[in-house]
């Protein structure tokens, strides 16, 4: 018989949105009639913008022509996108060379794990988004540093007491937290990454939602980043491209390993031996997202979910809890002191019928708190306010032993 993979033992039993998901699932078994509102997993709900639409339309069509028709493209995807993204996200101090176009950052993650490998160890912010830590158990050894992000330390980590790891995550605008980093904390990691021969891989998936114009929305903004840091973005919340499927990773071409090799080079033999391209359907919608039109409409779309993003934080605020997050990303991060999240999320599915992310499912020090995604539509975060306002007890009552 083959042998199980060992290292899926550090695994908990289920990934964490199945996990919400069985739990749902569980309760409508039992409560048919009863209608839940999920403020849960960060999927979008807006449609896509005519732009990228009418694109998709345009290139199937061709696709099924002779003339329009073609296979395989570049694995690193299509130069004229890489060379877009170079142009609106990086405004053209990243090479288009330098950017590799995917199916996603969940993927690329992962497949950055490959890249480095068992041995590298890796620091993470905790809470965290799991993707981060589910993967490098699944590649094994090592074991990982955890790095308290909490109201105290502004949800970043003290540079002054990083352990020495290889690889340290960062996300910004963060989830689970919704808190997003400054100049001047991305600037003592950098430095931190230099001093240590550490690399930085930067999550910065959520970027677009920052309103802040002194935040930064690319790592790339501090001096030096090239030297030490991946970046990983995407299309999905972006553009509305959850089940779309694009993202993409920078690689710049400076960084290297311990003995001077090209952490580029090696990149590319990986892409080129695992990954096909991502879809040309994607890449061609991806494109029309990027023009001027496609970035117009798209803008009208983040704002809309930024609104929903006030609206639940002053249907809480009025309830008396302490909110974080929300203001420069689509999710918030609400306190509830000592109480178990999910004990919280089971007491607020079962007798207030509101879904969210209990916050311990990011780790540790998510303890206590409950995430809540802006993502719905207006319909649904109404109804969810009137929930909050009619249903849920204010901050002070819930603080008394929980009735389950
Ligand atoms: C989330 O809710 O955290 C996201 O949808 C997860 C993801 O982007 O994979």
């Amino acid at each position: 018989m083959v042998k199980r993979n060992p290292n899926f033992k550090s695994l908990s039993e289920n990934y964490l949105f199945p996990e919400v998901a069985r739990r749902v699932k569980a309760f409508k078994h039992q409560n048919p009639h009863v209608e839940l509102i999920s403020l849960s997993i960060g999927d979008t709900s807006q449609p896509l913008s005519a732009t990228i639409s009418k694109m998709l339309k345009k290139k199937s069509e061709e696709l099924g022509t002779h003339a329009g028709y073609h296979g395989y493209g570049p694995e690193q995807g299509a130069l004229s996108l890489r060379k877009k993204i170079a142009h609106v996200f990086y405004s053209d101090t990243i090479s288009p060379e330098e950017i590799f176009i995917s199916d996603g950052a969940k993927c690329d993650i992962g497949r950055l794990q490959l890249l480095f490998g068992a041995q590298a160890s890796i620091a993470v912010q905790d809470p965290t988004y799991p993707v981060y830590v589910d993967s490098k158990l699944i590649v094994g050894c090592h074991p990982i540093a955890y790095l308290p992000c909490t109201p105290q330390n502004n949800f970043f980590p003290d540079p002054k007491l990083l352990p020495a790891v290889d690889l340290l995550y960062l996300c910004s605008p963060n989830n689970p937290t919704g808190s997003t980093a400054t100049k001047e904390q991305l600037k003592s990691i950098v430095s931190w990454a230099k001093k240590n021969g550490a690399l930085i891989v930067y999550d910065a998936a959520y970027a677009a939602f920052i309103q802040d114009p002194d935040l930064p929305k690319s790592i790339y903004e501090i001096a030096g980043a090239k030297e030490v840091a991946i970046e990983v973005s995407s299309f999905s919340k972006f553009a509305g491209f959850t089940g779309i499927r694009l993202g993409w990773t920078v690689i710049p071409k400076g960084l290297r390993f311990e003995q001077y090799e090209s952490v580029h080079q090696d990149y590319t033999r990986l892409i080129t031996t695992f990954f096909n391209g991502a879809s040309i359907l994607s890449q061609a919608g991806a494109e029309a997202a990027l023009s001027e039109n496609g970035l117009e409409e798209i803008q009208r779309t983040i704002n809309f979910y930024m609104e929903n993003a006030s609206l639940i934080r002053h249907a809480l605020q009025i309830k008396g809890y302490k909110i974080y997050g929300g203001m420069n990303a689509p999710y918030l991060w609400v306190d509830f002191g000592e109480k178990k999240s999910w004990e919280l999320f089971q007491h607020l599915m079962e007798e207030t019928h509101l879904i969210t992310t209990p916050g311990s499912g990011f780790g540790l020090c998510g303890e206590g708190f409950l995430r809540f995604s802006a993502f719905g539509t207006r319909q649904n975060i109404q109804k969810a306010i009137k929930h909050i306002e009619t249903k849920w007890p204010r901050s002070l009552e819930l603080m008394s032993p929980l009735p389950i």
